[in-house]
C-alpha cells in the first residue's frame, strides 16, 4: 500500500522553486520567520508548520488550531511600498487570502476590519502582521481548514463552509501567488477590500487598544487602512487599530 504523503512532503511539492521552511511542529511560525528574516530571508519566503505549540493572535491573544486541521504560515514580505503605507499590508494580505481561498476551494469569504476573514459572519482565518518597518513584515496567517477550535466560539472552517478541496500546502501556494499580485497594485487591492468587506456600512463597536469604546457606523476605509466611524452625533472618527464587533445593520429591526 502506498505510504500517505506527509505534510512536509506535500508542502515541498506544492512550494517547489520557492524559498520555504516546513515543520511538523514549531513554537510559532511568526517567530521562525522573524529569525529567518533577520538572517536575510528573501521577499515571499514562507514558513509553515503542521502544528504550533504557542501560536499567537492579535492583541496578545493565543491562536489555537485543531491538530493537523489548519493552515499555519508566515510569509516574509519586503514590500517596495512606501513605508508610510505599510499599515495597509494586513488588509492586502486579507484580499490575497480571500482570493486564494476562493480559487482553491470555491468558498466565498468576506473581510472584517482589520484582518479577519469570515464565512457567514464566522471567523475562518486571522492575520497577524509583525515586523520592522522599512525592512520586512512577517505576515502570519492561520486558516481553519478542516476544523475550528473550541465550541461556542464564533469560528468556522473551510470544510464546514463546503470547500471542494482541503489541501493546506496547495492553499499556501495559491496564497503566495495572490500576495505577489496584491503588492503589484495596492490601491486596486484596497478597492477590492472595500468591495468585499463585511464591516463597511455595518453598525460596529470598536474597542481601541487603550480600552476605550466607540459605537457607530463603519462608513469608509481610507487609503492608509483607517476605518472611518460615523457616531450617532454625526461626528467622524478614524480608527487605525482596535477590535471590531459587528452589531446589527443600520435600518434593520430584530
Ligand atoms: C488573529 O486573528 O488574532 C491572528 C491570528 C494569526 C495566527 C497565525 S497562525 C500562523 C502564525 N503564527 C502565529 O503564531 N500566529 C500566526
Amino acid at each position: 500500500m502506498p505510504r500517505p504523503v506527509s505534510f512536509e512532503d506535500a508542502t515541498a511539492r506544492a512550494l517547489e522553486g520557492r524559498s520555504f521552511k516546513v515543520f511538523s511542529s514549531c513554537s510559532s511560525t511568526n517567530d521562525v520567520a522573524k529569525e529567518w528574516a533577520l538572517e536575510g530571508a528573501p521577499h515571499l519566503s514562507a514558513v509553515t508548520s503542521d502544528t504550533q505549540e504557542s501560536g499567537r493572535g492579535r492583541v496578545g491573544r493565543s491562536w489555537h488550531a485543531k491538530a493537523h486541521a489548519g493552515l499555519l504560515c508566515s510569509i516574509v514580505l519586503r514590500p517596495e511600498l512606501d513605508v508610510s503605507r505599510w499599515g495597509i499590508i494586513p488588509l492586502l494580505a486579507g484580499v490575497a487570502l480571500v482570493r486564494a481561498i476562493e480559487d482553491r476551494t470555491s468558498v466565498k469569504t468576506t473581510l472584517k476590519w482589520p484582518n479577519d476573514v469570515l464565512f457567514e459572519d464566522r471567523k475562518v482565518a486571522g492575520i497577524l502582521c509583525e515586523g520592522q518597518p522599512g525592512d520586512f513584515v512577517i505576515c502570519g496567517i492561520g486558516v481553519n481548514v478542516s476544523g475550528a477550535p473550541g465550541k461556542g466560539i464564533a469560528a468556522t472552517s473551510l470544510m464546514k463552509a463546503g470547500a471542494r478541496r482541503l489541501d493546506r500546502p496547495d492553499l499556501l501556494a495559491a496564497l503566495l501567488v495572490q500576495l505577489e499580485e496584491v503588492l503589484k497594485d495596492p490601491d486596486a487591492a484596497l478597492d477590492a477590500w472595500r468591495k468585499n468587506s463585511s464591516t463597511l456600512k455595518q453598525k460596529v463597536r470598536v474597542t481601541m487598544l487603550d480600552g476605550s469604546v466607540l459605537e457607530g457606523v463603519a462608513e469608509s476605509l481610507d487609503d492608509s487602512g483607517g476605518l472611518t466611524i460615523r457616531l450617532p452625533d454625526h461626528s467622524k472618527h478614524v480608527v487605525l487599530s482596535g477590535d471590531v464587533e459587528h452589531l446589527r445593520r443600520p435600518g434593520t429591526s430584530y
